[in-house]
């Protein structure tokens, strides 16, 4: 089964985490499995309306009412500022942060404006960034042990065209997660990434696999069955229990990891010869009888 909550009951009790676009998506998902553990959880991105319903379902689902939807746009720092003294007056403490809010869409490089490429990578590098630093500086004056999780792309290492703004920014990401994990390790702030594949959400979906383009040839060439060795697409269960464990006590020795979720996906465009899953059994008969002749 994949899509069993993997962590014992109350893994994340006492735990107050932060997660940025919490309200929908994956962020929504993490969000609803934390509070299954027993975390405290703040849920904040730009949409108080949206965050404030998904709090109501939240908590009606996990029947966890620990959850505070917080209007923030992570490109303001103060905005952050304010998120982290609320929190803080809510739940005593906060102990991890989930750099999950991103904005994407599929575009040719030089067809976007300056404004469309920083829209973009303000959103997703400098908003972690802002987030990291204001939640750092109060871990380290208060002295509290704490884990931030990035939800960067495999693309963050291999790049990808025509989502470049998204690829400059999620390299960005991955640059953070590896360097603060070794600079503020001494004071037992942990840094780690998970790489997803595709993992059907609403916001993703509606940007980078538009249905217009679905239905074409080259739609069904890019749809995640044919691009994924696993054939399938990603269980939102099987995120969230990555992240719960990265967020968790149980992965205090796990620093500075990247770990890729995605069936496969990075690796078969890497690999030279991958592509010959497609040749038939009769070519393979072919070439053997070839072979010992
Ligand atoms: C080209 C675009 C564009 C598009 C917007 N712009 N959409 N350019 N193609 N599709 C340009 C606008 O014209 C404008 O430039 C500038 O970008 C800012 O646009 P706004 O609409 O004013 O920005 P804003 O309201 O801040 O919205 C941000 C957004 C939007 C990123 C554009 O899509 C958003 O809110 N996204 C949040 C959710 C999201 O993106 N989720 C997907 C994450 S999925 P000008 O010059 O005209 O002023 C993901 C998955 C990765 O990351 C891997 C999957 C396998
Ligand atoms: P999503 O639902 O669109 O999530 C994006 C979230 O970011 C939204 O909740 C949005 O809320 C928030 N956000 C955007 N701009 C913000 C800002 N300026 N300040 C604060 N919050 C902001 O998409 P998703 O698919 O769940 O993506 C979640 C994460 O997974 C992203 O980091 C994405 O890059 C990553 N990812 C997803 C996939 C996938 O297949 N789905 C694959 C690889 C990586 P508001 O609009 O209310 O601000």
């Amino acid at each position: 089964m994949y899509n069993q909550p993997m962590l014992k009951e109350n893994s994340l009790q006492g735990k107050t985490l932060i997660v940025t676009g919490g309200g929908t998506g994956l962020g929504y998902s993490m969000s609803k499995y934390f509070l299954e553990l027993g975390a405290n959880v703040v849920i904040m991105s730009r949409k108080l309306d949206v965050l404030e319903e998904s709090a109501q379902i939240l908590s009606k689902e996990t029947g966890n009412t620990n959850v505070l939807p917080l209007a923030c746009d992570v490109r303001k720092y103060e905005d952050i500022e304010a998120v982290l003294k609320t929190s803080v007056d809510k739940f005593g403490k906060v102990n991890g942060l989930v750099n999950n809010a991103a904005g994407n869409f599929i575009s040719p490089t030089e067809r976007l404006s300056n404004r469309a490429f920083d829209t973009v990578v303000d959103i997703v590098l400098k908003g972690t960034y802002n987030c990291t630093l204001a939640l750092g500086k109060y871990w380290i004056e208060n002295q509290i042990p704490a884990s931030v999780l990035s939800i960067v792309t495999t693309y963050a290492w291999t790049g990808s065209g025509y989502v470049v703004p998204s690829a400059c920014a999620k390299a960005g990401v991955l640059a953070l997660t590896r360097s603060l994990a070794v600079e503020w390790a001494k004071y037992k702030i942990r840094f780690n990434a998970i790489a997803p594949g595709p993992f059907p959400t609403p916001g993703a979906w509606e940007r980078l696999f538009p249905p217009a383009l679905a239905e074409t040839d080259l739609g069904k060439k890019l749809s995640p069955e044919h691009r994924v060795p696993l054939g399938r697409v990603g269980e939102h269960q099987e995120l969230a229990n990555l992240a719960a464990y990265l967020v968790s006590d149980f992965s205090s020795y796990v620093n500075g990891e990247v770990i890729t979720i995605d069936g496969g996906e990075w690796i078969k465009g890497a690999g030279e010869f991958n592509d010959l899953n497609e040749m038939p059994n009769q070519m393979w008969d072919f070439l053997e009888q070839m072979r010992k002749k």
